[in-house]
């Protein structure tokens, strides 16, 4: 695991696009992902160095004790071993996000892989799940489910977490 370049951004609108779920975003967004939000992301990559998985998270402004966590996404051939849970932990880990005491993140409440995942990664960090509606469908232009926001902390476990991530702790 190691910090989004600039060179992932294509490899990771593909996964995105091929992700069968995720919205797909302009391929200018997954550059900001990678130069702008770099510090605050994650990805994972296979023995070519290429992106296999990863997540992209930022501070919001409005809550910046928050760590928002936009996409997760990972490749059909790399799933069910774990790697998002890892991902999402590491990108915890980050020294631009070790303060934040809540994550963050939106679901459509159909999306059962990712209600697990977060419902996991707050097991795994004895935190609580908190869940309101943030975003009714109306808002969206055109047919698009509710998005529930997650709230998982407090992150108490921060300093454990980074201690046994060390290994995947991602590279500058
Ligand atoms: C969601 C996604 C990121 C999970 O990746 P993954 O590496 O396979 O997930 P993990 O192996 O780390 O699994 C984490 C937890 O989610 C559960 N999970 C994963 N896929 C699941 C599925 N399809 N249905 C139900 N639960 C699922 C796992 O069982 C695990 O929970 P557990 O430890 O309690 O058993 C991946 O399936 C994906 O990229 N999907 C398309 C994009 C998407 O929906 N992203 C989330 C929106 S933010």
């Amino acid at each position: 695991m190691r910090e989004p370049r600039p060179d992932d951004a294509a490899a990771l609108w593909r996964l995105v696009r091929d992700s069968g779920s995720l919205d797909l975003n302009s391929p200018y967004v997954y550059l900001l992902i990678c130069t702008d939000h770099a510090a605050t992301s994650v990805v994972a990559t296979d023995e070519h160095d290429r992106p296999v998985g990863f997540v992209a998270a930022y501070r919001p402004p409005p809550e910046p004790g928050a760590a928002f966590v936009w996409q997760v996404g990972v490749a059909g051939r790399a799933r069910g071993q774990g790697l998002a849970r890892r991902l999402v932990k590491a990108m915890l880990s980050r020294e631009a996000n070790r303060d934040a005491h809540v994550l963050t993140a939106t679901v459509t409440p159909d999306n059962a892989a990712s209600l697990a995942l977060f419902r996991r990664v707050a097991s795994d960090l004895s935190a609580g799940v908190e869940e309101h509606e943030r975003f009714p469908a109306e808002v969206f232009p055109e047919g698009h489910a509710p998005e529930v926001e997650l709230r998982i902390g407090p992150l108490v476990a921060r300093v454990a977490v980074a201690e046994d991530l060390r290994t995947h702790e991602p590279t500058a």
